[in-house]
């Protein structure tokens, strides 16, 4: 394992996923790690990232000193370089001006981290500090014209410490260096893949649970699907899964799950009916706050409920993600939304928890899912909100609403489908909003609803962009919703981007 240390860059998770990427497991965690903690941790290297501080700042991000002394190979991108350069008695100079973007650098002979690379080569280069007198063991293995020490290394302390940031893609041969840094300084066997994964996976599971039963929450959705398939595969029947269908689900939504999960896979799922409990709470109420809240509660009572009648259950199984620790342990943020995952759960539950996904990226959840087994529709299913239409039906939500949403946006769905655009927009949806307006359909006048079309662009849904759809397509879309949907007699096209929107409307 590469242990990766966070002084706060923004490309730190970017570095695990690389590293993973070349075949061996990484993990990103607190600066605050102590050398004692990184022992037990038992890492093959140690990577000291980059961070948004000056080293002279009184508040800046340092870490043990002791780490140093571990023997442990490590290589000091950025801010991680300019700590160590210091720790050794080299000297860092405070910047006045702050070096952005493509450099290109020299090399000198004889590098480890840069061996079979080009003598010149671009590199991403984010800082403002930098080295300017190197520890004296060290060498310098790059220069570029704006920093003599663009990369710097003490072989026989297996140390490195590199100026720009290997880990973006703009930095050429960034991924060799990395690959340099862990198989040829910290001598990794590349056996990080999806299949050992698995392998791994089902036996600590299996390991864990012995002859106890794991109780799921199955929301259809890729994260909760993928860590059910996986822990059915470990312990098949002693798995049970609820699905709450909240009747804020999508057109065939809750009978593709049941086809999947209960019929193909045949494991063990109690379907719950909930449709009229959440629409009787839901009367009345226009607040999306409220909207909100009350489903996320609700969800809770009715899934309490129903795991209060199941005896034997010793396990809670959660798909909690690597992002979703990560994200939560720095999450300083103002509340935007109360966001709700169909996963979030009871806190006074009595289980013990399963998160077998927690050191998994999404893109490796996906994969993960597809070597289990589980059909492209889950495993590239678009991200859907817990509270569901609800929150796609602005103001208050009844009946009538939710099947005019559930129904265009079925059909925005298809012919999205048929554009061969399904795996190039990131989610799309159709929203319903509040008002109605004049139009006219066989010579006579409506007074109907306007749907709105929602496609944006996304890594993460943190920000977006509105998505370029074809105006051919819209055009279809537009037709096909005003003919086949009742209600609607106008169809508009949401064209702003998050920030300043969001990409939901409530
Ligand atoms: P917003 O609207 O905040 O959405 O820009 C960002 C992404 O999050 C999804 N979303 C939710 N997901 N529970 C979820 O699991 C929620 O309550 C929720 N609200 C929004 C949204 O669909 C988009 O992908």
């Amino acid at each position: 394992m590469i242990l990766v240390l966070d002084f706060g860059s923004q490309y730190n998770q970017l570095i695990t996923r690389r590293i993973r990427e070349q075949g061996v497991y990484s993990e990103l965690h607190s600066h605050k790690l102590t050398a004692e903690e990184i022992k037990r941790m038992n890492p093959k290297g140690i990577i000291l990232s980059g961070g948004p501080h000056s080293v002279y700042d009184e508040n800046s991000f340092s870490c043990d000193k002791e780490i140093f002394e571990l023997d442990i190979p490590i290589l000091g991108i950025c801010y991680g370089m300019q700590l160590m350069a210091l720790h050794y008695g080299g000297h860092v100079a405070k910047a006045k001006n702050r070096e952005y973007g493509k450099a290109l650098i020299d090399l000198n002979d004889d590098t480890l981290l840069f061996k079979d690379t080009p003598e010149h080569q671009t590199v991403w280069m984010s800082h403002g500090d930098k080295v300017l007198e190197m520890p004296s063991s060290f060498q310098i293995d790059a220069t570029s014209p704006s920093t003599p020490i663009a990369a710097m290394s003490d072989t026989t302390r297996n140390l490195y410490g590199v100026q720009f940031h290997p880990e973006v893609r703009h930095s050429e041969y960034g991924n060799h260096i990395l690959k340099q840094f862990v198989y040829d300084a910290c001598h990794c066997v590349g056996e990080w893949t999806i299949e050992n994964f698995i392998d791994m996976e089902v036996e600590k599971i299996q390991e864990q649970v012995g002859n106890r039963n794991v109780l799921c929450a199955l929301s259809g959705g890729v994260d909760s699907s993928v860590v059910a398939a996986l822990i059915h595969k470990a312990i098949g029947d002693q798995l049970t899964c609820i699905f709450v269908d909240h009747g804020l689900l999508r057109k065939n939504e809750a009978s593709e799950v049941m086809d999947v999960f209960a019929d193909d896979m045949q494991m063990n799922i109690l379907k719950i009916d909930a449709q009229e409990r959440f629409l009787s709470k839901l009367k009345g109420v226009s607040d999306p706050e409220k909207k909100r809240k009350i489903i996320g509660n609700e969800f809770i009572y009715v899934f309490d409920d129903e795991a209060a009648k199941l005896t034997d259950i010793d396990f809670l199984a959660q798909g909690t993600l690597y992002t979703d620790i990560i994200e939560s342990g720095t999450e300083t943020a103002q509340t935007i939304k109360s966001h709700h995952n169909v996963g979030g759960l009871p806190e006074n539950m009595q289980f013990e928890l399963i998160e077998p996904l927690n050191a998994l990226f999404k893109d490796e959840v996906r994969e993960l899912g597809t070597q289990l087994g589980l059909p492209d529709r889950i495993v590239w299913r678009q991200p859907f909100p817990g509270p569901g239409l609800a929150i796609r039906v602005l103001g208050e939500v009844t009946e009538e609403k939710l099947t005019i949403v559930r129904e265009s946006d079925s059909v925005l769905r298809e012919e999205i489908a048929k554009a061969g655009l399904d795996r190039d927009i990131w989610q799309y949806f159709t929203v319903l909003p509040d008002i109605r307006s004049v139009g006219v359909m066989g010579d006579a006048r409506t007074y109907d609803y306007t749907i709105g079309i929602r496609a944006v662009t996304s890594i993460d849904g943190m920000t977006s962009d509105w998505a370029r759809i074809p105006w051919d397509v819209l055009e279809k879309i537009s037709t096909r919703i005003v003919n086949d949907v009742q209600h609607i007699n106008r169809v508009v096209y949401d064209i702003t981007s998050k920030p300043p929107a969001t990409i939901e409307w409530e």
